[in-house]
Formats: C-alpha cells, structure tokens, sequence
C-alpha cells in the first residue's frame, strides 16, 4: 500500500478531530498503517509552540508573528513527523495543515494571505494529497466548541462573524482547489464518518 497525505480543515468546533480518529481507526482497520497528527503541533518542537500560540490573551501575538510561529510549527512537523511518515508508506492525516493559515492568518486575523502564500512556498512548499473541509454553521461549530472548552480558547474567543468569514474562505479554497472534498459536518459523527471514508478510499491506491 502506498502512503498518502490527507489533511481535515474547517471552523472550530466542526467535527475534525473526531473524523480524523474515526478515519484512522477504519483505515487501520483495513491495514493501513496510519500516522494520525495535529496542527498546531504534531512534533515535539511544534507540540511547545503550540502552547505559545493556543494559550493567553486573545491579542498575545500581532498577526505577522502568529504566522511566525504557525509556519515554523509546521516546518518543523514536516521534518520531524510527515515526510519521515510518508517515507516510510504510511498514510498521513492532519488536523489541519496549511490552509487554516491560509484562512486564519491571511484572511480572519489579518490581510496577509500573499504574505501566507510568499511565506508558505519559501519554506513549506507542499500540500495534502487530499483536503476534507468539514462544513458546518458557524453557530453549531461555536457550542460545541464551547462545550468542549478548556485552555485553548484564544481562538475560540473570537466570536461568530470570525467563524462565519472562515467558514467562506474555506469554502472558497475548496471551489478553488480540487484537492477538497467538502462534507457536511451537521449529521452524527457515524455518518459523516462513512462519507469521510469513502472519499479517502477513493484517493488511496489499493
Ligand atoms: P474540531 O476538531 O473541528 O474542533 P471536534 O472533533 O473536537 O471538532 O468536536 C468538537 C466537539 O463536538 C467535541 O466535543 C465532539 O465530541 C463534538 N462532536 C464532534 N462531531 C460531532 C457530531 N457529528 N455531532 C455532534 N457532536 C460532535
Ligand atoms: P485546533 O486545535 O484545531 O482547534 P479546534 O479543534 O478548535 O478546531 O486549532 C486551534 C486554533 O488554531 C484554531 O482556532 C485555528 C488556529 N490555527 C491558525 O490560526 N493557524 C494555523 O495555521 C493553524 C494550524 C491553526
């Protein structure tokens, strides 16, 4: 079996986490072996600055900073746990990659998405083989997110019409990219699941 790189994007609280588990249970299942990671984080090195990034006060980082830190999280992920991964066959799935900075830091917290981009191709330089974008509304997203609170909620914070400008811009890069797959996120965790599934096979080779 061949290894592939499979990322989940979406708003906070849209099911990702849970799909990406429930994704690398079933692939496991069928005998991939899976490296099941996270973003922020996903490294040793990447896993401290996401503390920097995730804890504090909501204006902790100006925006050029935050980008700062997300790209050299993510570099450091690269090295250290996706391309090691992919070396090795495995099939890669990300809770998040490099479109939540595309949407977060080039579109909701700021305007530097050509910054993003510039920045992105210097030092990054590749892309998931498949992106599943979670699709929910924004205000079912913020209560479960909110349920679920704890020390991260710099985020979390930053209320509706954020989540409701991420969730175009997200959106938009689907229509933009045919990498994604777009699933509703607003079912039970078991059906979208089985949409969830069925679109990786699709891209897996046997
Ligand atoms: P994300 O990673 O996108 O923020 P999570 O997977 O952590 O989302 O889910 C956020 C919260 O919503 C968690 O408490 C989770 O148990 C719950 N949840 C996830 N998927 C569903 C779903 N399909 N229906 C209802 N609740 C869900
Ligand atoms: P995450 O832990 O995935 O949060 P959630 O489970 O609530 O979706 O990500 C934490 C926050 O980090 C989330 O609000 C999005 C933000 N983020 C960025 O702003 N830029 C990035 O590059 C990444 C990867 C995440």
């Amino acid at each position: 079996m061949a290894g592939a790189f499979l990322s989940f994007e979406g708003i906070d609280g849209s099911g990702k986490s849970t799909q990406a588990r429930l994704l690398a249970d079933a692939l496991r299942g069928l005998g991939h072996v899976v490296c099941l990671t996270r973003e922020p984080g996903g490294s040793k090195g990447a896993e401290e600055i996401r503390r920097l990034v995730l804890e504090g006060e909501p204006d902790r980082w100006s925006t050029e900073t935050e980008l700062l830190l997300f790209t050299a999280a993510r570099r450091d992920h690269l090295e250290k746990t996706i391309r090691p991964a992919l070396a090795r066959g495995e099939v890669v799935i990300s809770d998040r990659f490099a479109d939540s900075t595309r949407i977060y830091q080039g579109l909701t917290r700021g305007d530097l998405r050509d910054t993003v981009d510039r920045l992105h191709d210097l030092v990054i330089g590749c892309e998931p083989d498949l992106t599943v974008l979670i699709d929910i509304e924004p205000t079912l997203g913020l209560s479960r997110a909110v349920a679920r609170a704890g020390k991260e909620m710099r985020f979390e914070d930053m209320g509706i019409a954020v989540q409701e400008k991420a969730r175009a811009g997200f959106l938009a890069l689907a229509t933009a990219h045919p990498r994604f797959a777009v699933i509703n996120g607003a079912r039970t965790p078991e059906a979208v699941a089985a949409d969830v599934l069925a679109t990786a096979l699709a891209h897996l080779q046997p």
